[in-house]
């Protein structure tokens, strides 16, 4: 198992239009760490930075311990796999997870040994002599991936490599990719658009926006503890609630009806315009007597049943505000409701920045 590291990497297409700008992170050796982020935002070129197809425009990376800003990409022991896979359509299964095997001269023996190895472990070996045409969508992308571990590389990245199945699929995809890579020991990069996918598959995740790494942390402190407005905005579904208000004599105004947000600003931000950022599943439908800190006074305005809850759309003078509510709550379109939040459930952001300010 070995580490990669970025120190303060940039990358420009074009002179001066970078497009990963300063970039630290630091993968501990066996990690399996998820780059999340909205489309064009540096994630791919990201990986082939690391995987050596693209040049460093400035910084280092340094893999194993020792700068690997030159090597070439053959030498780094990185197995990638690539967003838009194309299988060899007149080769078997078998030949295609083998072919990168036989471009290095592996010998036939080893090389018949390592597809049954990483066949069986992505479920293929029943489909070893048939061709790609005659697979599913899941199974192709196995061979894909199989093509990918058949080399039994130091690392693995794989950009996007679910972004093509259906849902049901990704999601039994996802689980075999954290199964395989507790079994292949290995540093695993994995790119994705897609929060659920960073959370559930990540040990740590780094949340990128417009070039730049805005947080690099586990999942669970990601979602308690976002840095910014963005990563807040991100990470988690249904997405949280933003509302605007201003910091009035040291507390959180709105100058809307209805709305009670008792939250302390600090001195600092006296005058400013801050976003209060609430996650829909924290919200409690308030009967009358029920009172709780943070109220907002709506009406409902639509409903989406999600199995288990229900997602509550409701019209408030501060805007839009949506939660997630049992499928038990007595709660019909149109009524008028009272939501209730804890003061400990409210994040406050500058808007200005977008920087999380931490309440006291
Ligand atoms: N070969 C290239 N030449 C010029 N610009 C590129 C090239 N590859 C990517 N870009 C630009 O760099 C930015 C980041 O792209 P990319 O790394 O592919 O993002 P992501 O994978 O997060 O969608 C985008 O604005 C994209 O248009
Ligand atoms: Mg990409």
């Amino acid at each position: 198992m070995i580490s990669i590291a970025l120190e303060n990497v940039s990358k420009s297409y074009q002179a001066d239009t970078p497009v990963v700008k300063n970039v630290d992170l630091d993968i501990e050796p066996g990690e399996f760490v998820v780059i999340v982020g909205p489309s064009g935002c540096g994630k791919s070129t990201m990986m082939r930075m690391i995987a050596g197809l693209e040049r460093i425009s400035s910084g280092t990376l340094r893999i194993g311990g020792k700068v690997a800003n030159d090597i070439p990409p053959q030498h780094r022991d990185i197995a990638m796999v690539f967003q838009n896979y194309a299988l060899y359509p007149h080769l078997t299964v078998a030949e295609n997870i083998g072919f990168s095997l036989e471009m290095r001269g592996v010998s036939k023996t080893e090389r018949l040994r390592r597809v049954e190895v990483v066949a069986h472990l992505l479920q293929l070996s029943d489909y070893l002599h048939k061709k790609p045409k005659d697979l599913s969508g899941g199974q192709r992308q196995r061979v894909a991936m199989g093509r990918a571990i058949a080399r039994d590389a130091k690392t693995y990245l794989m950009d996007e490599p679910l972004s093509n199945l259906d849902a049901e699929l990704r999601s039994s995809m996802r689980a075999e990719i954290k199964h395989l890579h507790r079994q292949l020991k290995a540093t695993m990069i994995y790119v994705t658009h897609d929060q659920v996918e960073a959370l559930t598959l990540a040990d740590r995740i780094a949340v990128m926006n417009k070039g730049v790494l805005l947080q690099f942390d586990t999942p669970e402190k990601i979602y308690d503890d976002p840095a910014s407005l963005f990563v807040a905005g991100f990470i988690g579904s249904p997405p949280m609630n933003f509302i605007e208000a201003n910091c009035k004599e040291g507390i959180v105004q709105t100058t809307k009806e209805g709305t009670r947000i008792p939250i302390t600003c600090p001195p600092e931000l006296e005058g400013e315009d801050v976003v209060v950022g609430l996650r829909p599943e924290n919200g409690v439908l308030s009967a009358g007597d029920k009172r709780m800190a943070i109220e907002f006074r709506g009406e409902v305005m639509l409903i989406e049943t999600t199995g288990s809850n229900r997602n509550i759309h409701a019209k408030t003078a501060t805007g839009p505000l949506l939660i997630v509510a049992p499928r038990s709550a007595a709660i019909g379109l149109g009524d008028n409701v009272s939501i209730g939040y804890n003061t400990e459930d409210a994040f406050l952001f500058e808007k200005k920045t977008g920087k999380r300010i931490h309440l006291s």
